[in-house]
């Protein structure tokens, strides 16, 4: 039996992502804002479910640290570590923390919450970390002196700027974690019927209602996260990007070393004004 840690299990490929992990026989801690949800999933997966609910909100670094902090607690290692929650934020909304949502509960959050779950993970037995990132980084434009966007904010190009940096999460991860045996990868769901996009009104969220009997169901959306999850190939390979359960060639920004540096510093500079530490000094040696 291996324990899985994963966001935003409440609905859509999360919620399948963590049923599926839960009927292969596994333990699965389930990182969610809203309790009540949580709750609701739980009760609905089979007996004995092996399914434990942690409360972790993505707006607030404390929350995550906290989260982290339970796990810590109560599991001695982890196997699978799911970084699956995350979204796009029709008009800017600036977190308790002082940063740009999309930018916090995408990047910022699940920097926080792997770190802290290192040690864990370096004890599990063929250890990998999964992020979900989406074919939408091909239309980043990121802009690094700008990551409240204090310019302007552009729901679509902040979203698409937050998958570009899971991607330079997960190959930063694959790098730094080579020597602990603990492999990363991202992924592209697929374009997948959730609460995606729910929160647009107006016209945006009437084609994006027209369209959503057209997509891909949850299940289907899971399988990549499944298959990286459960499969040797998510522990073999590291530092890729994954869609449809195969190695895809992201866009070429997502090579871009200079970016990837830039933000892991951006990153670590914001953690540190509100956790007063730098969370990635916490990788341990082999
Ligand atoms: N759907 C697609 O077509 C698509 C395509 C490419 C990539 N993706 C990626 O796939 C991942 C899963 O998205 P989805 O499509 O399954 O969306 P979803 O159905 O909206 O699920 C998002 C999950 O994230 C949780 N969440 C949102 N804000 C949070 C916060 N502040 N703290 C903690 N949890 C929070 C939600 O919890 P609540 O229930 O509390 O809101 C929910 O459980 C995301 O990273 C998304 O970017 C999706």
């Amino acid at each position: 039996m291996k324990t899985a840690v994963i966001t935003g299990t409440t609905s859509g490929v999360g919620l399948e992502t963590a049923k599926g992990i839960n009927a292969a026989g596994n333990t699965v801690v389930m990182l969610n804002r809203n309790p009540e949800k949580a709750e609701k999933v739980k009760s609905e997966m089979p007996e004995p479910s092996h399914v434990e609910c942690i409360h972790c909100d993505l707006a607030d670094l404390q929350s995550v640290k906290k989260a982290a902090d339970q796990v810590k607690a109560k599991y001695t290692g982890i196997d699978i570590l799911i970084n699956n929650a995350g979204g796009i934020i029709p008009q800017k909304q600036m977190t308790k923390d002082g940063f740009e949502l999309t930018f916090q509960m995408n990047q910022l959050s699940h920097l926080v919450l792997t770190y802290e779950l290192i040690p864990l993970l370096a004890k599990g037995k063929e250890p990998r970390i999964i992020t979900l990132s989406s074919e939408a980084h091909r239309a980043a434009k990121p802009d690094f002196d700008d990551l409240e966007c204090e310019n302007g904010y552009a729901s679509f190009t902040t979203y698409a700027n937050a998958k570009l940096f899971n991607l330079y999460f997960a190959r930063q991860l694959s790098k730094e974690l080579k020597h602990l045996g603990i492999s990363a990868n991202a992924l592209h769901p697929g374009v997948v019927n959730t609460g995606f996009g729910d929160d647009y009104t107006g016209v945006i969220g009437f084609f994006i209602k027209l369209l959503k009997p057209f997509l891909i169901g949850p299940k289907k959306g899971a399988q990549t996260s499944l298959h990286l999850a459960l499969h040797d190939e998510g522990y073999e390979k590291s530092g890729l990007y994954f869609k449809n359960k195969k190695v895809t060639k992201p866009h070429k920004i997502a090579y871009n070393d200079s970016f990837e540096k830039r933000l892991k510093e951006e990153s670590i500079k914001r953690i540190q004004q509100i956790l007063k530490y730098d969370p990635t000094e916490n990788v341990p040696d082999a």
